[in-house]
C-alpha cells in the first residue's frame, strides 16, 4: 500500500480533512498529529477498522484504544452512567491532553476496548484532529502512531517510520506541542484512579474532583500489581539498545555515569547517554544528548521520545541516563523513562 505523507497548510486543510475523513469512514487507518502524540485513527465504531489498527501496529488485541471525540455531547452515544465528575472534568481539561475511562454503551465494539465493558474517551487539543475527527463521523480510535513496544512519534517524519506502507495516510502537522502520552484517569469504579501519568497532573485534577489515587500497579515495585491499563504492562517506548538509569546524587550520578562508560569502551561498545543540559560536557562518549534544562519539564517531555529514537539511528550498544525530578510533569517523564529501561535502574 502506498503512504500518502501530506503536509497540512492553510491551503489544503479542508480539501484534506476531506479526504482522510472519506478513507475513515470506508474503514480506512489515518495517522494524525494530536497535542500529545501522533495518533493513528480509524472508525471507533467499526470493529474492522479496530481490528486494522492492531495490526497496522502489532499490537496486542487485549489493549484496548482511546477513543477521541470533538464535541463533549458525542460522549453519550459511547457510555453509560456519565456521572459529575466526568463532566467537571471535561470543562475544566477538554479539549486536552486528558483521556477518562467510562463504562462503555452497546455502540462501542468489543474490537475497540479489547474486550473491556469501559470505554477511554478523550478530546484532543489539536485543530486537525478535531476537524478529522468530525470529517469521519465523531469518533476516532487512535493509539499512538509507532510500531507496537517503540516509542511513540512526536513528528510525522517518526509515524512514515514505522508505518509507511502499511496504511494509506498520514497528516503532518509538524513537531507535537506535549510530547507524552495524554493522562489517563479511570471514572468507572467509585474512586478516581490514575491509570497513566501525562501532561495532567494529580494535583490538577485534585482541584477539580478533589482527591485521587495512583494505580497502585504504577508506584509498586515491577510485577507486584497488574495495572489496570492493558497498555501498562507491556514493555514500551524501549529504544533498541538496552537503556540504563543511574538514580541518585547528581554529583555520584555523574561518576558512576562517567565511569560506566569507561568500562562499557573498554569491552569495544558504543555508548549513549541522555542527561540534563548542565552535566552535558562531564560525559564523553559517542552519543550524548540533552534533554533540556534540570526543572524544564516540559522541554524534558517534549524531547524524550525523539532522542530515544535517535538513538536506534545512531546504533549504540547501550544507553545510560541520568534520572529527572519525580514532580508535577515529571512523574510522566520517570514513568516513560523506567518503561523504557525495562525498569533497570541503578540506585546510588
Ligand atoms: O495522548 C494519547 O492518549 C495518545 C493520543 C494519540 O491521543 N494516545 C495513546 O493511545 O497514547 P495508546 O493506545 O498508545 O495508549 C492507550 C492506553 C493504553 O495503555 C491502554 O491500555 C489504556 O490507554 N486504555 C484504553 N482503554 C482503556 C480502558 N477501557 N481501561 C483501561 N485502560 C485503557
Ligand atoms: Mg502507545
Amino acid at each position: 500500500m502506498e503512504t500518502k505523507l501530506i503536509k497540512i497548510s492553510e491551503d489544503n486543510f479542508s480539501a484534506t480533512i476531506k479526504q482522510a475523513g472519506r478513507i475513515l469512514k470506508n474503514g480506512g487507518l489515518v495517522a494524525f498529529p494530536t497535542e500529545t502524540v501522533y495518533g493513528l485513527g480509524g472508525d471507533a465504531l467499526d470493529k474492522e477498522a479496530s481490528k486494522k489498527i492492531y495490526a497496522a501496529k502489532g499490537r496486542p488485541s487485549d489493549n484496548p484504544l482511546i477513543v477521541h471525540i470533538a464535541d463533549f455531547s458525542d460522549i453519550y452515544a459511547i457510555t453509560k452512567d456519565m456521572d459529575e465528575r466526568a463532566k467537571k472534568l471535561s470543562d475544566a481539561f477538554w479539549p486536552g491532553p486528558l483521556t477518562m475511562i467510562l463504562n462503555k454503551s452497546e455502540r462501542v465494539p468489543y474490537e475497540t476496548t479489547g474486550g473491556l465493558d469501559t470505554v477511554a474517551v478523550r478530546m484532543p487539543d489539536n485543530g486537525t484532529a478535531l476537524a478529522l475527527i468530525k470529517a469521519a463521523g465523531g469518533y476516532i480510535a487512535a493509539p499512538s502512531a509507532n510500531t507496537s513496544g517503540r516509542p511513540s512519534p512526536t513528528r510525522a517524519e517518526r509515524v512514515y517510520e514505522d508505518l509507511n506502507g502499511k496504511i494509506p495516510m498520514i497528516l503532518d502537522g509538524g513537531a507535537v506541542g506535549i510530547g507524552i502520552e495524554s493522562t489517563i484517569i479511570d471514572l468507572s469504579g467509585d474512586e478516581p484512579l490514575i491509570l497513566r501519568p501525562g501532561y495532567i497532573t494529580p494535583e490538577m485534577l485534585k482541584e477539580v474532583i478533589g482527591d485521587v489515587k495512583f494505580d497502585p500497579a504504577l508506584t509498586e515495585a515491577k510485577g507486584d500489581a497488574a495495572p489496570k491499563a492493558p497498555g501498562m504492562k507491556y514493555r514500551h517506548y524501549a529504544p533498541k539498545a538496552q537503556l540504563i538509569l543511574v538514580r541518585g546524587d547528581q554529583k555520584k550520578v555523574t561518576e558512576k555515569i562517567v565511569s560506566l562508560i569507561d568500562e562499557a569502551h573498554a569491552d569495544g561498545k558504543k555508548v549513549g547517554i541522555l542527561c540534563a543540559t548542565e552535566s552535558q560536557s562531564d560525559y564523553k562518549a559517542e552519543i550524548v544528548e540533552s534533554l533540556g534544562k534540570r526543572g524544564d519539564e516540559e522541554e524534558i517531555a517534549r524531547n524524550l521520545f525523539e532522542k530515544l529514537r535517535e538513538f536506534d539511528e545512531k546504533e549504540v550498544d547501550i544507553i545510560y541516563s541520568e534520572c529527572f525530578e519525580e514532580t508535577g510533569l515529571g512523574v510522566a517523564v520517570m514513568n516513560r523513562m523506567i518503561k523504557a529501561a525495562g525498569h533497570q535502574i541503578l540506585d546510588i
